[in-house]
């Protein structure tokens, strides 16, 4: 339970408020490579952190972030010319390029100086694992990109996938890191693996470790699987608001991100990559069916399919027969309890007990940032990228291992890239 300032401290992200400045001191995954399709495409609208923007891709490929408000008048970039190395307002032409220098300013004499003069908000972006990154902070130059795994393999391993999420990011890290709802929430009851989701799906009650790391947090949930083994996932916690859930035997990793647009908006990022060859169209297609981890969404405007509009087009008949919820889909079963909250929850009023250790975490971590980032002490995480070369990963292990060698294997740097 947090008081109702500690609530408002954690999840305020708009310009200038203290989790925002935190925020602002990474590189966040901002839209998919793909949407900015080609050199000179049409411009796309992008909203993060409660600021309007605007990205384009340049003639030489570069990805830009600028405000969306032209900094003449004010008219919307998003309506620009993307031509020849920058994007030109239409209401009066002035233009700029990815670094938001004005480089045309045809309504003015051609012997002013003025466009020297006039900057445009811009932010730098890059292109790292099918994902456009932003760095919306202070620091230039920016940070270098977190080194995690899957920005550093070829694109052709990655999958990357987006959704709009209508709820604070908060809500979607806290149920990225709480192992204990997967027992109940995403249960298939008719289901018998005769593996660790069995054990997952009859544990209900995991008893978790959790330790600081350099990027985050280690979060080791453990189940007893038999007399002598136990069932063990460890979760990564990535500042500021990645998670890495254990990946599918042999298969790929996961990687998931809650960036938000706003207070109570957020983009959903999630991605799988094989570290060692590229994905084949068998691979896709067995990832988008995975459990519907990756949410089916309207692929022009990532809104997902199964909404709070239509209740997750919830099944009551499945719900008394084959699934806990009733709803189709893992990621849209998280949603309806996510965005079934409220915007912002009310933190004041919850009861938490030992399966909410690591979401208690979590928030200890995100309020020590907050007041670092006040006194001036920039996030160690933001500024040593080689602290993000790490895995999840589950496992049977003896009854005695201890936490801490575990652990060790999940916190040594993966070798990629
Ligand atoms: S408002 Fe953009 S050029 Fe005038
Ligand atoms: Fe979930």
């Amino acid at each position: 339970m947090l008081s109702q300032e500690e609530n408002e401290l954690i999840t305020r992200v708009g310009p200038g408020t203290p989790m925002g400045e935190v925020f602002r001191r990474f590189w966040l995954p901002a839209m998919l490579s793909s949407e900015l399709t080609e050199p000179d495409c049409p411009p796309v609208r992008l909203r993060l952190l409660g600021e309007d923007l605007v990205a384009f891709r340049d003639t030489n490929g570069r990805p830009g972030v600028l405000a969306a408000n032209c900094p003449h008048r004010g008219a919307s970039l998003f309506f620009g010319r993307n031509e020849e190395c920058g994007l030109r307002c239409v209401y009066h032409g002035w233009k700029f390029d990815v670094d938001g220098n004005c480089v045309d300013m045809p309504n003015e004499p051609p012997e002013s100086n003025f466009k020297h003069k006039v900057q445009a908000r811009a932010y730098p972006a890059r292109d790292a694992g099918k994902v456009i990154w932003v760095y919306m902070g202070p620091h230039r130059p920016a940070p270098e990109l977190p080194r995690l795994e899957w920005t550093l393999v070829p694109d052709e391993n990655v999958y990357a996938h987006k959704r709009f999420q209508d709820c604070s990011w908060l809500q979607n890290v806290e149920g990225e890191v709480d192992s204990s709802h997967i027992s109940f929430l995403h249960r298939s009851t008719g289901r018998n693996l005769g593996d660790a989701t069995d054990v997952v799906q009859t544990q209900g009650a995991p008893r978790f470790s959790v330790l600081p790391t350099d990027y985050g947090l280690l979060i080791g949930a453990q189940r007893s699987a038999s007399e002598s083994t136990d069932y063990w996932r460890m979760t990564q916690f990535l500042l500021p608001s990645y998670t890495m859930i254990p990946a599918r035997p042999g298969a790929y990793i996961d990687f998931t991100g809650a960036v938000p647009v706003d207070d109570d908006h957020m983009i959903g990022f999630t991605v799988a990559w094989r570290p060692d060859r590229p994905l084949s169209a068998e691979d896709v297609a067995k990832i988008e069916s995975w459990d519907y981890v990756y949410a089916e969404v309207d692929q022009r405007t990532f809104r997902p399919v199964r909404n709070r509009e239509n209740d997750y087009l919830i099944d009551r008949q499945v719900q008394r027969t084959e699934s806990y919820t009733g709803i189709k889909g893992i990621r849209d079963q998280d949603h309806a309890v996510q965005e079934g909250m409220g915007p912002i929850v009310d933190r004041t009023a919850e009861h938490l007990g030992s399966a909410d250790t690591a979401v208690i975490q979590v928030r200890r971590l995100l309020l020590s940032l907050v007041a670092d980032v006040q006194a001036g002490r920039e996030p160690y995480a933001a500024q040593h990228p080689e602290a993000y070369r790490v895995r999840s990963g589950d496992g049977m292990l003896p009854r005695d291992a201890s936490f801490e060698e575990i652990a060790r294997a999940y916190t040594a740097p993966v070798s990629a890239g």
